[in-house]
């Protein structure tokens, strides 16, 4: 379990590190002459770790402006933004100015957007402080904010000048948010390699001492397998399409579900079970692959809620999907670990199927 020393993700023409505890006096030369920087984050994170976050990571005579945002998904919106932007313009934010985005997925997204549109754009660094925002939101320049027909349909591709990821962060972290992680993590292992895969899934979801070299092993690979997919296509026109295996379920089961109860993570553990089964049905995998798949999940799907909603109340959001392109139908399918295609599905009676598949795995609790 080797640790790896560097991370730089190139993205298009834009070029940056991933900065781990190790190397943080490198934020301070990436904020540059500027006298001051801003950082967004909400209360919980903040209180947590932000001093220590300040006095670690940032130069010692640099002003710190800091605005805060409320905690959860549901307030990933224009209004948050808007909010922003006015406590921006109040201290006369510049184009030289850099925003921090310290927090998880929410606070990364809402902070990133809002960086991404203020006049035309400002400097951008992001501190994820989520298992799962370490390891997929915070790379790859993804910036948005929700809209009431579904998640993520407003935002923008911009990259920031770093990432900064430091797993003490983690050590706050519940039981749920550790499987939301582990669950992008357990995507990127189903994307990759079996040994990668077999590494995911025989974590428990803790930061407990005994695991802190394997989660850190883990943080690192599976964000060097997102800065290589990113390298490919910035702009998400193919191959970085891929990540999203089992997203399209995922946002569905957000939306039906309330942001409330289904966070993403979990989300995208029922969703990989929805996208086996379809990629069974479809003729890409076979039956004796999807269970030996599906039977990975079942330590972490004991872990979620049950999905009460009927097959059409998961079907009609994935329409509205930004994957779904005139109304057609797009999942990510999976044909072996390591290999996965984007395929139209025109059988709404195969997504049905599907759905039905995954709610009856989840509501289970697993293993059928
Ligand atoms: N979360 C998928 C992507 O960044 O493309």
């Amino acid at each position: 379990m080797a640790l790896r020393q560097r991370i730089i993700v190139k993205a298009g023409s834009c070029r940056y590190p991933v900065i781990f505890s190790r190397h943080r006096r490198q934020l301070g030369k990436i904020i540059g002459s500027a006298d001051r920087v801003i950082i967004i984050s909400n209360p919980t994170v903040f209180s947590l770790h932000g001093d220590k976050f300040v006095y670690n990571y940032l130069p010692d005579d640099l002003e710190v402006v800091l605005l805060l945002m409320e905690d959860g998904e549901r307030f990933k919106t224009q209004k948050t933004v808007n909010n922003l932007y006015d406590q921006l313009f109040s201290i006369h934010l510049g184009r030289c100015d850099t925003i921090i985005a310290f927090g998880g997925g929410v606070v990364g997204d809402t902070a990133g957007f809002t960086a991404a549109t203020y006049m035309r754009g400002v400097g951008l660094i992001q501190a994820p402080t989520t298992l799962l925002s370490m390891v997929d939101s915070s790379i790859g320049g993804k910036v948005g904010i929700n809209h009431a027909r579904g998640k993520n349909l407003i935002g923008a591709f911009y990259q920031p000048r770093a990432v900064v990821v430091d797993p003490v962060w983690l050590t706050t972290l519940g039981r749920r948010e550790m499987v939301e992680g582990l669950a992008e993590i357990i995507k990127v292992g189903f994307l990759s390699s079996a040994k990668f895969l077999h590494e995911a899934v025989d974590t428990e979801p803790v930061f407990s001492a005994g695991q802190k070299k394997r989660v850190n092993y883990l943080i690192q690979e599976a964000m060097k397998f997102k800065a290589d997919v990113v390298g490919q296509d910035a702009n998400d026109r193919d191959v970085r399409a891929i990540l999203n295996f089992g997203h399209t379920f995922a946002h569905a089961i957000e939306k039906a579900e309330g942001f409330r109860k289904y966070r993403h993570g979990e989300a995208v553990l029922a969703g990989m079970v929805g996208a086996f089964y379809l990629s069974y049905a479809s003729g890409h995998l076979t039956k004796s692959r999807m269970k030996k798949y599906q039977s990975y999940l079942n330590q972490f799907v004991k872990d979620l809620a049950p999905l009460k909603r009927k097959a059409s109340d998961y079907l009609s959001p994935m329409y509205v999907d930004k994957k779904g392109s005139n109304g057609r139908l797009q999942f990510v399918l999976l044909e072996k670990i390591g290999c996965a295609v984007l395929r139209t599905v025109r059988s709404e009676k195969k997504v049905l199927e599907a759905i039905e598949f995954m709610k009856e795995f989840v509501n289970n609790k697993g293993v059928l």
